[in-house]
Formats: C-alpha cells, structure tokens, sequence
C-alpha cells in the first residue's frame, strides 16, 4: 500500500478551539494527556498513533493548536502542517549560512582512493582554472551538473546525462572528490587525466547500451549542513522552537532543551540521503553518547546515538522529489531478511525512490515519528523501532532544505536524569545576563511541572558537542557519530 502525503484542506497555520467545524472533520480528538509518572518516575510520552489517517488538535501556545496526522502505526509517523512560519524558514536557512554548510570530510576522497598516484601527475591550478572557465557559464569557479556535460570527455554534444545517472557516475568513478556535486579544477584535472578519461568513455558505453551492472547499495547522502546550537541559543527563533517542540511532543521540557543542536541541510539536485536509522540499536557494550560525554569519560567507539524520537522540518517547496521515504512503515515485518528479500532494494533512495510511505516536503511542515519504542513496564524508552528506517529521496529539481530536530533520551533512565541534573545544574553555575534562577537541581527531572528557565547555559562541554566550529565539523562527537556524516553507520547491522 502507498501512502502519499497530502496536503490539509485548509489555510493558515494554526486552529482555534473556537473553530468548531474545522474540528469535525475525521476521526479526529482531543489532546491527550501529558507526560505520567509512575513510582515517582516519569514516563516517557508517546502518541498514540491510532491508524492512518487519524487527526488529533494538538494545543503548542494557549488558545493556538496545530493539527497532527497519522501518517503510519509502525513507527508511528505524524505530519503537522504549518508547524513553522514561512519567516522561520527562512531564518532557519539563513543561520545555517550563517554558520557556513558543510559537506562532511568522511565523505571525501582522496587522490589516492580514486586511483590517482600524485607522485606520477601534479596538478597545475592555473591551467585547470583556465580550462574549468571554458564550462562554467555563471563563473562561480565550479562545474554544475548542466556546466558539467560540456566538460566531461566521452560525451557527445546531444546527449543528456540526466543529473541522477551523471551523479551515479561521479559517485562509482570516484570524480567528485568533496562530494558536494560540484566539478572544482582539481577534479576536472582528475577526469582528463587518461586512465580516468578511458573509465568514463567505458562506463559512458555502458550507459549508452544499458548495461550499467545494477546499483550497488550506495550507502549515506549527498548533502550540506551546519548545525545551530540548540541548548544556549541567542536565537528567538530557536527558543520559540524549543517551547513549541516541548508542547507538541508532550515531552518533559528538560529532555527537549537538553537535546541535540538543530540540524538544517541542503540538498542540491541529485542529493539524497540513504535509508538509516536514527539512532542507534541498544546494545549493553555501548552507552548513548549524549550523557557518556557529560557523565564519564567513556571511549569514543563505544557511543551509540540514542534519538528517541525526530522532528524534520521541510523548510522548503521542493520542485520535484525530495520526498521523506520510509520503505517499510506499517509493513508485515522489519527484519533484515524481510527487507532483503524485496524484490528492489529498499534502502536504495535515489531517483526511483521505492518507498512504502513518502511525505512530501512542504515550507513549514513538520514530521515527527519515534525511532524507539517505549517499554511497556517502565514506561521509558524501550528498544529502537526497526519500522523506522527512514530516508530523503533524491532530490531530482531544485533545492531541498530541511531541519532535523533529536531529542535525545538516554535508555537508563537514571543516567538520563544526572545528565540532566548536570547540564542545568552546571548552567545556573556558570549563568550569565541573570538567566537561569538556581531552581534546577536534581528534584526537578521528577517535578511535573517544573518550567523552564528563559534561556538554559550549558557547561563548556556541551559547547563543544553542539558543533558550532570546528574544521570540517570533525571536531565534534556529533559529526563523528551522525549517521547522516559516516557512511555505514546508516544501517550498522547490515
Ligand atoms: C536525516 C533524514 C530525510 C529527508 O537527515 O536524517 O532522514 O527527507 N532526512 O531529508
Ligand atoms: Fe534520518
């Protein structure tokens, strides 16, 4: 069964409880109830996702509600249009330029990975520049996919790699070095040089007669990013968001301002993201990295990504694919063999994106589905929901810009609180401009209705983890364990 996501029949972003007819429309109820406690622990909240289709009102300010749709059971996947203005988009995307979009190094190839012995050829800038001027008709010193035809020996001069297949021959022939999907003069020197020349001429033939051998799994995306500090943001923007974010998912306002910086990317044409979870399975011989860092001095290679649940926020129009894919929402089974057994290649997300529930991006709207499940008994966050394999289809016009929001909860629901106790401990310590009121100690992870101060300083630690440095963004516990930056991490247990 495909679900597509559909646009709400309505205007404006928001609802009012006064809005009587609007509220009739489907199977739609009542907000639910908060987070519980239990034996003086609190439970994790989670919304019941009740079938495809069902609508709840959910209020994020007093008198202001936002509507949530099923989108699928399993994970259960919601969408809320107009979850953010049309202005913080935009102002989104403009601190992420702000802070300057990176393409990840780990993604970068060498010289020497491309096969290219730099002992035997040097690369001489001036005559590249030169000859990279001859293709590039907006002189902005690189090749994009259209300035790249020209410039590619083995072409002909009719003949039209579409983007994809031009982006599959960069990828498997080893040309786009920084993988941003951009020829520099070092790379078009590198697709001259002959041995190159001839690999192309022979995968060129390939295409040609279609007897490309069929796709390996082309694990991880193509993309840029930058991250915005989440937790002592001097954006409004920001803490708007985070009150929001706290409403809507019902979560104790701790877990959500003591989460991960925001996210936002850009996908250019032909960028994707492979499918991957989120977080990370739980395992005994791993710790969630979040608190590992705050708490103990934990080795690096034992950290998991412990993302409870995700908010995605589109905050663009995409031209034409983009689409958020989860190829196996509400399927009979998530194992391994089951997906193996497929007859596509379910993680597979470029250009024809096989997926069993794809939400299409739209400015302001917001995605939100849990990558745990939570344990019945305990009521915390319980085993990661092999449902939620997830992923961007390849963008295949225009520009896709989005914000992935994670709230991080550590599966040890004691560890969870001390990481928490010492964040907002340590920020009142070290307050600055008379924000924080030295009311946040250890009682109040289990005070209900504990509120959050106007702005929450973090210690120097949870500075660097935010990553808003940093060379290649490397520097950084979250670049080095964000799926979205290594490839394999993406689906670990493959
Ligand atoms: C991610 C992700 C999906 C999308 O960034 O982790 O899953 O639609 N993105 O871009
Ligand atoms: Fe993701």
């Amino acid at each position: 069964m495909t679900y597509e996501s559909v646009r709400g029949s309505y205007d404006g972003d928001v609802y009012s409880r006064e809005d009587g007819a609007q509220h009739n429309v489907g199977k739609e109820e009542t907000d639910p109830e908060t987070s519980t406690f239990h034996q003086g622990k609190m439970r994790l909240f989670r919304y019941d996702p009740v079938e495809v289709g069902h609508i709840l009102y959910v209020e994020i300010t007093p008198g202001r509600y936002v509507q949530m749709k099923t989108l699928a059971v399993h994970p259960p996947v919601f969408e809320i249009p107009h979850f953010l203005t049309k202005e913080e988009c935009e102002h989104l995307k403009n601190l992420a330029m702000d802070e300057g979009l990176k393409t990840s190094s780990t993604v970068n190839k060498t010289l020497k990975a491309s096969g290219v012995d730099e002992s035997k050829v040097a690369f001489n800038e001036t005559e590249w520049n030169t000859k990279l001027h001859e293709c590039d008709l907006d002189a902005d010193s690189q090749l994009d996919f259209d300035e790249a035809l020209s410039c590619i020996p083995g072409l002909e001069a009719d003949e039209a790699l579409p983007p994809s297949d031009l982006g599959r021959m960069y990828v498997e022939l080893i040309l786009d070095l920084n993988s941003d999907g951009f020829i520099n003069s070092r790379e078009l020197w590198l697709i001259n040089l002959p041995n190159k020349t001839a690999r192309i001429r022979k995968w060129l033939e390939q295409w040609r007669r279609g007897t490309l051998p069929p796709k390996g799994r082309q694990r991880g995306r193509v993309s840029d990013q930058a991250w915005i500090d989440w937790k002592e943001t001097k954006h409004d923007v920001i803490r708007k968001l985070r009150e929001r974010v706290t409403a809507v998912t019902k979560l104790d306002w701790k877990i959500v301002h003591s989460s991960e910086s925001l996210q936002v990317v850009r996908y250019r044409p032909g960028g994707l993201y492979h499918a991957h979870y989120d977080s990370t399975g739980i395992s005994s011989d791993t710790q969630c990295g979040h608190t590992a860092r705050v708490l103990d001095s934990y080795p690096e290679e034992k950290e998991r990504l412990c993302r409870y649940a995700t908010i995605l926020y589109y905050l663009n129009d995409v031209e034409e694919g983009g689409e958020t894919a989860f190829p196996v929402a509400d399927m009979k089974n998530n194992s391994k063999e089951f997906i193996s057994s497929l007859p596509y290649d379910a993680y597979d997300l470029s250009s024809s994106c096989r997926r069993n529930l794809a939400v299409k991006p739209e400015t302001g709207k917001a995605v939100l589905w849990y990558n745990h499940l939570v344990d019945d008994d305990t009521g915390w966050m319980g085993n990661r929901d092999g449902f939620s394999l997830h992923g961007g289809c390849e963008v295949t016009k225009g520009i896709k810009w989005i914000a992935n929001n994670w709230i991080l909860v550590d599966d040890v629901y004691e560890r969870q609180m001390r990481y928490q106790e010492k964040i907002f401990h340590e920020s009142n310590g070290t307050k600055k401009d008379g924000v924080g009121d030295g009311v946040f100690d250890a009682k109040d992870a289990t005070t209900k209705d504990s509120n959050p101060p106007g702005d929450v300083r973090s210690p120097n630690r949870e500075k660097e983890m935010a990553g808003e440095k940093g060379e290649e963004q490397e520097n950084t516990w979250y670049h080095h364990h964000s799926n979205r930056l290594s490839s394999p991490p993406a689906h670990p247990e493959l």
